[in-house]
């Protein structure tokens, strides 16, 4: 089979072999879109130095709107002779207008600075998609932070029973996470909003181009200042990667916690039937497959990062093929995150808070006795170490009468440097509302909580 594209020099024809494991066809066709705007933007260029005269720059533009047409028709035909989705349309482009006019679209470019355009557009598109969803998913938290400010559940640390708090204090700690992933994506936009159309094949070109321009068709704040850098260059690919990374991170947290709370032990919350899957063999199963998938997807998005990171590892300037392998994993990563996203935010909207399960709980473990010690030092003046002795005390005693603090009704009678209106230290509410600290689990601290993030939400 003959490949036109360097027939010049070659004699031989490739080996179909080679032709299928060169091309990238399959896979960059999802770039079809990057592709075509990316050459219409060099057309423009080319036409405004001088290049393109007028009505080849029109030819063009229609060749390759009807090619954007015929892709989305599902008429144009994808060969992998034609190796890559640049080349593809190119050919196509020269069949429809053609060679003439259509083979001077590649004039003072290469397709090395040509793909490292369509794959930053696609990478500023999804970090601008995932930015969206996030919001969405703060937006869902927020509402549930609203209406839970007293429904007290406890929090762990080491997986143990530590002190009481509210159910919007615990939600609010995820919002906060993708607030910084928001802002994470953004630095990785700002970093990626060079252009380096017009690079070249590495050293740049002798004609008199203005990438400033095409820059700036495409919507980029600059251009990229040194054409090496501009072929060589994958950070804003692994930017993304690395993000949604966190982004799982952040995430499997979530849906692991979503899957111990809706557990028979905890039994904080109901995961709606509309999200619960149920079992071939056991009647009564209602399993959290929307969040056990969700967490086990952390695995492909980690894998993705490693994997470009190694391709790009000790790779000599500037383009090398192995940088074709850059691709596969980011869109992986992009559609993973996308549909994770939306899911999780439809089913967190719909789960049911158990008040009454969460306030069941926290009558195990103990939880208020760091409020009883912090009361002798506060009220009593007893240093800490000392009054963490005395309270140890407290709960040893209770332990042994097989009761949890919060059930005491005369601490007095545990120790007498209790009187009895410190009764209103056992209670859970008042607890979490004597927290005076910044930041702390207080229904005021959460209110000022859920202001920052909606601050944040309107500067979006
Ligand atoms: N399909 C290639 C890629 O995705 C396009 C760049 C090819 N450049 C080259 N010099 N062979 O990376």
């Amino acid at each position: 089979m003959k490949n036109e594209m360097w027939s010049g020099r070659f004699n031989e024809l490739s080996d179909e072999l080679l032709q299928e494991f060169n091309a990238s066809l399959d896979t960059d066709k999802n770039l079809y879109k990057e592709d075509i705007i990316g050459s219409i933007a060099h057309a423009r260029m080319l036409e405004s130095c001088g290049v393109l005269k007028k009505e080849e720059l029109d030819n063009i533009i229609k060749g390759l709107n009807q090619i954007q047409n015929e892709i989305e028709q599902g008429e144009f035909i994808f060969d992998i002779k034609n190796e890559d989705i640049h080349m593809a349309i190119e050919k196509r482009l020269s069949d429809i207008i053609g060679s003439e006019i259509g083979g001077k679209l590649h004039t003072a470019r290469s397709r090395n600075d040509q793909v490292a355009t369509d794959f930053k557009l696609f990478v500023k598109k999804s970090n601008i998609e995932i930015i969206f969803l996030l919001k969405e998913l703060i937006k869902t938290i927020i509402s549930y932070a609203k209406k839970h400010k007293t429904t007290i559940m406890p929090s762990f640390t080491h997986l143990q029973h530590a002190q009481p708090i509210s159910f919007s204090f615990y939600i609010l700690t995820y919002a906060f996470m993708f607030m910084r992933d928001i802002k994470r994506l953004q630095n990785g936009l700002e970093l990626a909003d060079y252009s380096p159309l017009g690079s070249c094949a590495c050293a740049g070109t002798s004609y008199q181009t203005n990438r400033k321009l095409s820059a700036q068709i495409l919507g980029f704040k600059d251009i990229m200042p040194n054409a090496m850098d501009g072929v060589s260059d994958r950070d804003f690919a692994l930017d993304l990667l690395y993000n949604i990374a966190v982004i799982f991170t952040h995430t499997s947290r979530l849906c692991e916690e979503m899957i111990l709370f809706s557990s028979s032990e905890y039994g904080f919350l109901t995961i709606s039937d509309s999200f619960s899957t149920g079992s071939s063999i056991m009647p009564q199963k209602r399993n959290p497959d929307v969040c056990e998938l969700i967490r086990g997807k952390t695995g492909r998005v980690y894998g993705n990062l490693i994997s470009l990171l190694t391709i790009m590892k000790a790779l000599p300037l500037a383009y090398n093929k192995d940088m074709q392998e850059d691709k596969e994993g980011l869109f992986d990563s992009v559609k993973t995150a996308r549909d994770s996203l939306v899911i999780l935010n439809a089913m967190l909207k719909k789960i049911q808070i158990n008040k009454e399960n969460m306030l069941q709980s926290c009558k195990k473990g103990h939880l208020l006795a760091t409020d009883l010690a912090d009361y002798l030092v506060r009220e009593k003046n007893i240093p800490f170490r000392k009054a963490h002795f005395i309270v140890g005390n407290i709960v040893a005693q209770a332990e042994r009468k097989g009761i949890d603090i919060s059930e005491i009704k005369d601490l007095g009678e545990f120790d007498p440097v209790f009187d009895k209106k410190t009764i209103e230290l056992l209670d859970f509410e008042n607890s979490l509302n004597s927290k005076k600290s910044e930041g702390s689990s207080s229904k005021a601290s959460v209110e000022k909580q859920i202001k920052i993030l909606e601050r944040f939400l309107d500067s979006l």
